[in-house]
């Protein structure tokens, strides 16, 4: 059965490095793969993710403009993918919008909750990999990157909170996700998530 799958964890941990590879794997086990990301993955939200990543706004409108993008992502893109059976892989989902603008910017969670199930009700990833790492260590990845976006030049404390809006979620609903050490090396990270495509 084809299943939807997120990559969720902050900026530097390591998620669209090893997406490639994974998708791969799936594709030669015979499967079809459609790879995509959030913010983003249909023209209008390809655009909403350059608004939300470059312009100053309220919190409130940060977190409309994310689900308003997810809502096209989600109807253009993967309902269509997965009743097709099509695998899905997305670089980032819902969870990212509970940390960043839950955690990281303070935004109400159960209003969060109610655009969530405003948007997709009857929706969520089958298995979700959570990429955590220390903060210091995502931060010290990302620094040989020239051109932060808004999100990248937030403070430690900020990325503090979003690693703690992940585990909040993770806490809500533990068995959707696949806690991975994101700290230590490539090969290492690589063999975890090869363990995980075993059991899926
Ligand atoms: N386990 C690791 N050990 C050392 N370096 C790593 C590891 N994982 C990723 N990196 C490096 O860290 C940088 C950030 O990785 P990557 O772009 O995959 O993160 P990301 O989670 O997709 O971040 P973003 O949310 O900003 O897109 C890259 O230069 C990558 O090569
Ligand atoms: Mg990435």
């Amino acid at each position: 059965m084809n299943k939807f799958i997120t990559f969720e964890g902050m900026d530097g941990a390591g998620k669209s490095t090893h997406l490639t590879w994974f998708a791969e794997a799936l594709r030669a086990r015979g499967h079809e793969v459609v790879v995509t990301r959030e913010p983003g993955g249909t023209p209008l939200g390809e655009q909403l993710r350059e608004i939300l990543l470059h312009q100053p706004m309220s919190i409130g409108t940060e977190a409309l403009l994310m689900f308003a993008a997810r809502l096209e992502h989600i109807e253009q893109v993967i309902r269509p993918a997965l009743q097709a059976g099509q695998w899905v892989l997305s670089d980032r989902f819902t969870d990212a919008t509970f940390a960043y603008q839950g955690g990281g910017r303070g935004m109400d969670w159960a209003k969060l909750t109610e655009l969530e199930h405003w948007v997709h009700a009857d929706l969520q990833p089958d298995l979700t990999l959570f990429f955590d790492v220390p903060v210091e260590v995502a931060r010290q990845r990302l620094s040989a990157n020239a051109s932060l976006d808004r999100f990248e030049q937030e403070q430690a404390d900020f990325f503090e909170r979003v690693r703690a809006g992940y585990h909040r979620r993770v806490a809500q609903h533990p068995q959707r996700y696949a806690l991975i050490d994101a700290s230590v090396s490539l090969g290492e990270v690589k063999s975890k998530l090869e363990q995980v495509l075993t059991s899926i």
